[in-house]
């Protein structure tokens, strides 16, 4: 078996972590391999801040919620999506720069999810665990304040990253037919195959949680789609120069 495609298998998100710290050159090859990511245009728009101050540290995992683990990882990264400099290096060239477009949000977002993501790739190769942290967009602006974020920079989500002290089961995805169409998109099937995901996901919540979690994939979906999501996200990127055009 492939084994780079054996561990892209194997992923699974961490959030108990050992009191080990990852050194500091494997740390840097692992951002190293990020980079490497294909990038729009070869812009790289993004910044990643590593957060190693433990008040900041501190104050970051209460942003997001509580997510404890924010703070006991080895490693806190906070990708942010970054078309200040690409921007500013064309208009340095001469050019006269439009900014704000939606398309620029798109870019600079994409962008630092595949960087993140190539991290994360390198960082399970050698053993580490990860989990991402969404939760950081609940106070955006607390959070683009602690790290200093200026205009045209807004943190897409964070990184834990460090030695697992847990071995979580790989999580079920939909079944293939669900997610890949041929030539168009064609929905006849979904119910039926979500249906059978809902089945394979509640069996998996069972038995991890040893019959106390008595849930599904839909069910699991509710409360993401009967309130409003982070209502505040298109004002605070409005602010920040993005995707007001
Ligand atoms: C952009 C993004 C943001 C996420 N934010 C959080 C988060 O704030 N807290 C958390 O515990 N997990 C977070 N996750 C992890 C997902 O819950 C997890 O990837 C998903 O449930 C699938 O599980 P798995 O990663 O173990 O396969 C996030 C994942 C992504 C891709």
């Amino acid at each position: 078996m492939n084994p780079t495609i054996e561990l892209l298998k194997s992923h699974r998100s961490i959030r108990k972590f050992k009191d080990q710290q990852i050194p500091r050159e494997l740390f840097e090859d692992l951002i190293r391999a990020g980079q490497c990511a294909a990038t729009s245009n070869h812009v790289q728009a993004y910044t990643i801040i590593h957060v190693v101050n433990p008040e900041s540290r501190r104050k970051l995992a209460e942003l997001a919620g509580g997510q404890t683990y924010v703070e006991s990882c080895s490693d806190f990264l906070v990708f942010c999506a970054d078309m200040k400099r690409a921007t500013e290096s064309a208009e340095k060239a001469g050019a006269d720069v439009i900014r704000g477009m939606t398309e620029q949000l798109l870019v600079a977002s994409i962008d630092a999810a595949l960087i993140a993501q190539n991290v994360v790739v390198a960082a399970e190769s050698e053993g580490l665990g990860i989990c991402y942290i969404g939760g950081i967009r609940n106070n955006p602006q607390e959070v683009s304040d602690l790290l200093k974020l200026p205009e045209h920079v807004y943190p897409v989500f964070g990184l834990c990253l460090g030695y697992p002290d847990q071995q979580p089961e790989v999580k079920p995805r939909l079944p293939l037919a669900a997610i890949l169409k041929q030539d168009a998109y064609d929905d006849s099937q979904d119910e039926h195959l979500v249906a059978r995901f809902d089945d394979t996901m509640a069996r998996y919540y069972r038995e991890r949680t040893g019959g106390n979690k008595d849930t599904n994939w839909s069910e699991q979906l509710k409360p993401l789609f009967t309130s409003k999501l982070r209502p505040h996200m298109k004002e605070f990127l409005n602010k920040r120069g993005f995707g007001v055009k």
